[in-house]
């Protein structure tokens, strides 16, 4: 039987949300320049896209650039702005026929303006979109959330417009770049490392994680399927017993 016959449609993770990486590491291992390996990259982000429009999941959340790879080297930072726009418009078919919305989390007024006009475009153009909604993380980073989101409800109170006490789970979710995602349900990251590099911090609460080796590159709509399989096999408890569960 196929990864994909295996796979439960009823247990399907809403929210999955994927920190892409070993773009570099995998053109290096080919004596590539590293700016090849995101460009095959972009190919991965393809194919797990459609995959999720093909299965059902609601929601996919793709961490892109984050706010701290603003220091890598001008020339890789330029190069994947360039890579951005290309993959945008070349992508909006792909997105219009698979009835996929693209949306977006971080801080986007910090990109070029040219990535910035592509990017809104394909937002434009695919609002009405139902399938999939998929979130590029740009210039996304967890503390950056939480420090906006913090400033905005201080003023609110300060401004009376919300009481202290009233601060809760939904308040904060409201006031996050998120706030029209559910939480995370599955967060992979490709690679082979295990950190959460400022992704999500707060979204992940109760994420299921799965790390694998295979540099993002190399990650399939197969790989794919292993990893929601893996996710199926697990029971997601929430702080109770198994017995209350069952
Ligand atoms: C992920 O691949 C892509 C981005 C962070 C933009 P990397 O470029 O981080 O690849 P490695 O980690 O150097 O292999
Ligand atoms: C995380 O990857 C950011 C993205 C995938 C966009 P990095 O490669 O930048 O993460 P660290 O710095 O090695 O943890
Ligand atoms: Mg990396």
């Amino acid at each position: 039987m196929s990864l994909l016959d295996q796979i439960d449609r009823t247990k399907l993770p809403s929210h999955i949300a994927i920190i892409m990486d070993g773009n570099g590491r995998w053109a290096k291992k080919r004596g590539l320049l590293r700016n090849l390996g995101h460009k095959s990259g972009a190919k991965s982000v393809k194919q797990v896209v459609e995959a999720c429009a093909e299965i059902n999941v609601k929601y996919l959340t793709l961490y892109a650039f984050s706010t701290e790879n603003w220091n890598r080297p001008k020339l890789e930072v330029e190069l994947l702005m360039k890579l951005l726009i290309s993959s945008l418009k070349k992508e909006l078919k792909t997105l219009q026929k698979n009835n996929i919305k693209l949306t977006t989390i971080g801080n986007v007024d910090s990109l070029p303006k040219s990535v910035h006009k592509e990017l809104m475009d394909v937002i434009e153009k695919t609002k009405k979109n139902k399938k999939l909604t998929l979130s590029l993380a740009l210039s996304y980073g967890s503390r950056e959330e939480l420090i906006k989101t913090i400033k905005e409800i201080s003023l609110k109170v300060k401004n009376n417009l919300i009481s202290p006490e009233n601060i809760d789970i939904s308040v904060i979710n409201n006031h996050l770049y998120t706030r029209n995602l559910p939480d995370v349900d599955l967060l992979i990251r490709t690679s082979g490392e295990q950190r959460i590099s400022n992704f999500l911090l707060w979204q992940i609460a109760y994420a299921e994680l799965y790390f694998t080796e295979v540099l993002w590159p190399d990650f399939t709509k197969e790989n794919l399927f292993e990893a929601i399989l893996n996710y199926q096999n697990r029971e997601r408890r929430f702080g109770k017993t198994s017995e209350q569960l069952n």
